[in-house]
């Protein structure tokens, strides 16, 4: 068994809405990228770190340093993901360990219980929360509800995602990287017959995402 993470950074940001990709925004003295870099390789079991990257953004990494390689990323998230994961098969790692760049408070304990839970098991296992909010349908362009949504049983997807490289590689390119259905490595693999385990995330592990989320993530981080 030989882990390497793959950590997608080629997206642009728009509901952040900064001149820079959030990646590339600095809370508590580091990128986010390199937040959710040293989160990663918290855990010995982790080897390497492919980081995807659009060409642009290429200049904005100084993160030079072992341990971590920069991959070329893609115009879908999937396609940046699956860049990655051929560059792990090809230097022989056996598993990957998916993070989102935008997810730098990922907890040690969390990367860790992934890991046990998916590391045996070719389904894989994903870090998940259960749903908080009751849930409404709206009518179709109406801002009025529709029905309600049962919660039970139901979670939110977050990263990390551990799988076998191979099946993944398989599971993305089967499902294809242009698939809108194809919102998470879970839902690849889903595509081709698994089912991955669901392992307790945390709200620390939150994804940034609108401009409100830099104060919740610069408590969450501090020191
Ligand atoms: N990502 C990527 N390649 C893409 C699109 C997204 O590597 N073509 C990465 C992002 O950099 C991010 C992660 O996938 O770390 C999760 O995506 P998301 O939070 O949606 O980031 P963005 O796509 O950059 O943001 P937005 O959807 O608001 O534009
Ligand atoms: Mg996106």
């Amino acid at each position: 068994v030989r882990i390497a993470a793959v950590i997608p950074a080629a997206g642009y940001g728009k509901r952040m809405q900064s001149s820079v990709p959030k990646q590339f925004l600095t809370v508590q003295g580091r990128s986010i990228l390199q937040h959710s870099v040293d989160a990663v390789l918290q855990n010995e079991a982790v080897e390497h770190v492919f980081i995807a990257v659009s060409e642009n953004a290429q200049h904005q990494l100084p993160l030079s340093r072992p341990k971590v390689s920069f991959v070329a990323g893609g115009d879908t998230r999937a396609e940046s993901v699956l860049s990655g994961v051929l560059h792990a098969i090809t230097q022989q790692y056996t598993h990957v360990l998916v993070h989102d760049a935008a997810r730098p408070g990922l907890p040690a304990e969390v990367l860790a219980a992934v890991i046990k839970a998916g590391i045996h098991d070719d389904n894989g296992a994903i870090v998940a929360v259960p749903v908080r909010d009751s849930l409404k349908r709206s009518e179709p362009d109406q801002l009025i509800i529709s029905t309600n949504v049962a919660r039970d049983n139901l979670w939110q997807a977050q990263t990390p995602q551990l799988f076998s490289a191979s099946l993944l590689a398989d599971a993305i390119s089967e499902m294809g990287t242009d698939n809108p259905a194809l919102t998470d490595e879970a839902s690849a693999m889903e595509f081709i017959g698994y089912h991955p385990k669901l392992v307790m995330g945390s709200l620390k592990n939150l994804k940034i995402t609108h401009p409100e989320d830099l104060e919740l993530i610069t408590a969450f981080l501090k020191v």
